[in-house]
């Protein structure tokens, strides 16, 4: 039997800062969505890689909302973290900062759950470590990870709704429909 790697979550925690240019807005000079996603990929896979010391692809992306605009001009702060690794997966969040220098201005702008899968030579998926929550923020983005993935498996196709207990407890739903 081998003994799964234990990682903390912190060792591959991760920040990448972004400086809105013109070339990553749109015509109201607000950051375009698709550039914010591009980035948020590359932090949260390198992330991913951190954690697994393996190469990793991108096997979903969660919802992302677009609560304010982020301006031409804004420098724009992502803080990646594994929530928790499963077998050959591990969801990543992302917290996004929007910040205007001159006028000494930081709002949290966006945040993300990604899941990506680390691949061996062959491009086989492979066993992860194990992530370790310590503080109580990492504790719970743990203790949620089961239901997402329960529900981005579910949702993608790859799971039976009867399967998904942990995510069927919030809703308090019929434990007697298995459909
Ligand atoms: C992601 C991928 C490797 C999964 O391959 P697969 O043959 O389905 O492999 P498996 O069935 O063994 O699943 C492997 C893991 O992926 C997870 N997975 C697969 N599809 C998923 C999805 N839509 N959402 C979340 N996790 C998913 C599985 O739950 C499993 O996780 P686990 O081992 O922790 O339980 C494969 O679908 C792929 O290569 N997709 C393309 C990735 C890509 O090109 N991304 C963009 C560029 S990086």
């Amino acid at each position: 039997m081998t003994v799964r790697k234990l990682k903390s979550v912190k060792e591959s925690f991760t920040t990448m800062t972004e400086l809105v240019l013109p070339n990553d807005t749109n015509t109201l000079n607000n950051l375009m969505g698709g550039r914010l996603m591009h980035w948020l990929d590359i932090v949260s896979a390198i992330t991913a890689q951190k954690h697994s010391n393996r190469i990793v692809v991108t096997a979903s992306v969660d919802n992302i909302s677009f609560k304010q605009g982020i301006k031409l001009g804004n420098v724009i702060t992502m803080e990646a973290q594994v929530t928790r690794a499963f077998n050959t997966s591990m969801e990543v969040h992302v917290n996004v900062w929007a910040e205007d220098i001159p006028s000494g201005t930081k709002m949290k702008s966006n945040e993300a759950f990604l899941t990506f899968v680390a691949l061996d030579q062959n491009g086989t998926p492979v066993d992860v470590p194990e992530a370790i929550p310590e503080n109580d923020e990492e504790k719970s983005l743990y203790e949620g990870a089961l239901r997402r993935r329960q529900l981005r498996l579910v949702l993608a196709g790859r799971m039976k709704p009867h399967e998904a207990k942990e995510l069927k407890s919030i809703f308090n739903l019929d434990q007697n429909v298995t459909e």
